[in-house]
């Protein structure tokens, strides 16, 4: 099986963002190849990766309660999902996408939830990296959306409240045992040093500092002309740092 990292964090700390950003770091050093996984109902990794998105499990959950009456005896739910499993995979140069979007009509994610985990457990095997693209807060550990990991990245914004959520998703990711090989913090959308007090309250909470993205105005051009992380310069600073990051992790 390959690596897995996850990300997880506080709403809009850049989540979305560095998932892209390891992702393109992991191709152009022709580590191997990945499977980006858009775990946020929201989706829109597939936007920071520069493709558009054939169908979601949402979707596929939709369309499966849609026709399940009609299906012959001979079909059953588990062969419906193996059926469907590359209809739900979008390609990108050098990567698959997964993303598990939602369902149209009310309740609760956990049908398209287990598919979602399912459809992982295929298709992990065949890949050298699963990178894993969360929603804002803590659901998708609860849901045990995020379990089996072998590092589990949790960013925050250079802001005590953000270390604090950051923590609360720590202990959260013990208690539950969704087991994390290792798990990390990562500052990001840093100007500049980190604050001497940011960086105290971190080792206070017993926090383990991975490393700090900055704030980057090629990601800010990247955001405001809808463009992918495979658009921003080769030379800018977050992608830099995110491959030390990577270089950290041994990857
Ligand atoms: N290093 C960076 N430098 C500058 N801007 C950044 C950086 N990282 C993220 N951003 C910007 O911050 C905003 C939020 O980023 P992103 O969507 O990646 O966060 P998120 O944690 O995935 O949010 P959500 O919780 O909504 O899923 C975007 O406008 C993005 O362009
Ligand atoms: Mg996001």
């Amino acid at each position: 099986m390959g690596i897995k990292i996850a990300l997880a964090g506080k709403g809009g700390v850049g989540k979305t963002t560095t998932c892209g950003l390891i992702i393109r770091n992991i191709i152009e050093a022709n580590k191997g190849t990945v499977l980006a996984l858009d775990a946020d109902p929201n989706s829109n990794l597939n936007e920071i990766l520069g493709i558009k998105v054939n169908s979601t499990i949402g979707a596929i959950r939709e369309d499966f309660k849609k026709n399940a009456p009609r299906m012959t005896g001979g079909v059953y739910k588990d062969q419906f999902v193996e059926m469907n499993v590359h209809q739900a995979l979008s390609e990108g140069k050098g990567f698959d996408l997964l993303a598990m979007g939602r369902g149209d009509g009310p309740g609760c994610y956990c049908y398209a939830n287990n598919l979602f985990k399912k459809y992982i457990e295929m298709l992990q095997g065949n890949y050298g990296f699963i990178v894993m693209d969360n929603e804002a807060g803590m659901e998708h550990l609860s849901r045990k959306t995020t379990s089996d990991v072998d590092f589990l990245i949790i960013i925050s914004d250079p802001s005590p409240r953000g270390i604090l959520t950051a923590s609360r998703i720590r202990d959260l990711s013990v208690e539950l045992d969704i087991n994390a090989g290792e798990t990390f913090l990562l500052m990001s959308r840093v100007e500049g040093k980190l604050d001497a007090r940011l960086e105290r309250d971190i080792k206070e909470r017993g926090l383990e500092l991975l490393g700090i993205i900055n704030n980057d105005p090629d990601i800010f051009d990247m955001d405001l002309e809808g463009k992918s992380v495979f658009d921003i310069p080769g030379d800018s600073s977050s992608l830099a740092q995110v491959r030390n990051i990577l270089k950290e992790l041994k990857i």
